[in-house]
């Protein structure tokens, strides 16, 4: 049996924010607008927000207390500033720290738990209704029922899920994404990129999701020389934004893989931004994959048109070419942290720790 549930609303297009006026007016009187510190105001996304806002009467606060890789008592203090003042609704502005910040906020107004609650399965009451404006091309959180937090007491990133946290609406207009420097822009297109490839070679991977992860990739696969070059154009942001979205939609079918689970260990312990962590890894995951897989990895370079899958590895590698110092008893942590995380086990490949160790020995100097 197979399942598809997708029930965000996505808009898409230049101006796409201020031109829905309707269905923020049909939304709430007073919204919460949550994003970081600086990408809702540089990306102009908050304008548009507040603009929409005010063009529709509708009362709103701005939350612009997001982490990066926020962790509890960052969202604690979002959602508790968001209940005091009694918001209906919430915007949430920004890449994944910021659109997973709204959706905790949306739950924590609504259901009296502490945020590690939320690794319990204890959302009680409906969270608020969530609108997304995302301004990366990679997280797809704007159409995913997950959030990603930064969690001590586990020692890693983790994510919960609840399809009450999949946003209402997701608005997007590639413009706010031309702010992203082009370290942010590759990173987070290789993220967008590994939600695809993962939710394509997953064990639970559908039909569908097989689908919307091809057309993700090869979208990917035709921006390469421009992120290689960071030769951006209006076409290649608003493909890559789609191709989020895309992505998005795909994980929210099958989760991610042990390249997610990886990258958290790299991003937790060592501050790499978790796309750029999955750019990392990638080749030595594909070529690790392939040992078990050979007979999926070569129909998909087909349904690809690249020739061999190891085009795969070779585009990360170019992307991402640095090599970093990581101690090697870290290594044996990394691996143990890694086989604790629950994506391991919609893996396609027997991976232990030694194995696994292997993978993050490939990008030490
Ligand atoms: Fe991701």
């Amino acid at each position: 049996m197979e399942t598809y549930r997708m029930p965000t609303v996505v808009i898409m297009g230049r101006d796409c924010v201020i031109k829905s006026g309707g269905i923020f007016k049909k939304t709430g009187r007073k919204a919460a607008v949550v994003t970081g510190k600086t990408s809702g105001r540089l990306s102009g996304a908050l304008d548009d927000v507040i603009r929409a806002m005010k063009d529709n009467d509708i009362g709103y606060m701005v939350i612009d207390n997001v982490d990066n890789n926020p962790g509890l008592d960052n969202v604690r203090e979002t959602a508790d500033i968001a209940r005091k003042a009694g918001v209906d609704h919430i915007v949430g502005i920004g890449g994944g720290s910021a659109l997973d910040s709204a959706k905790t906020a949306a739950v924590l107004c609504t259901n009296d738990i502490t945020p590690i609650e939320l690794y319990d399965g204890n959302i009680v009451n409906d969270p608020l209704p969530i609108l997304a404006v995302p301004t990366t091309a990679g997280t797809g959180s704007e159409v995913t029922p997950y959030a990603i937090l930064t969690v001590k007491e586990k020692g890693t990133k983790a994510s919960y899920g609840d399809d009450r946290i999949f946003p209402k609406y997701a608005f997007l207009d590639y413009k706010y994404t031309g702010s992203m420097d082009r370290d942010v822009t590759v990173d987070t297109a290789a993220d967008s990129f590994s939600h695809a490839f993962e939710g394509y070679i997953s064990n639970r991977t559908t039909r569908m999701s097989r689908l919307f992860a091809l057309e993700s990739m090869k979208i990917f696969i035709d921006s390469f020389a421009a992120l290689r070059d960071f030769s951006m154009t209006e076409k290649v942001r608003e493909d890559l934004l789609y191709a989020s979205m895309l992505s998005g939609t795909v994980i929210s079918q099958t989760g991610t893989t042990a390249l997610h689970a990886m990258g958290y260990a790299l991003t937790y312990n060592m501050g790499i931004p978790h796309g750029r962590a999955n750019g990392l890894l990638f080749s030595a995951y594909i070529d690790e994959l392939d040992k078990e897989n050979k007979e999926m990895l070569r129909e998909l370079s087909v349904k690809l048109n690249i020739g061999d899958i190891s085009v795969l590895s070779d585009v990360f590698r170019v992307l991402f070419p640095e090599r970093i110092m990581i101690e090697s008893d870290k290594i044996r942590k990394f691996a143990e942290d890694t086989l604790k995380q629950k994506s391991m086990k919609y893996t396609p490949a027997k991976l232990d720790s030694e194995r696994i160790a292997g993978i993050f020995r490939s990008i030490v100097k």
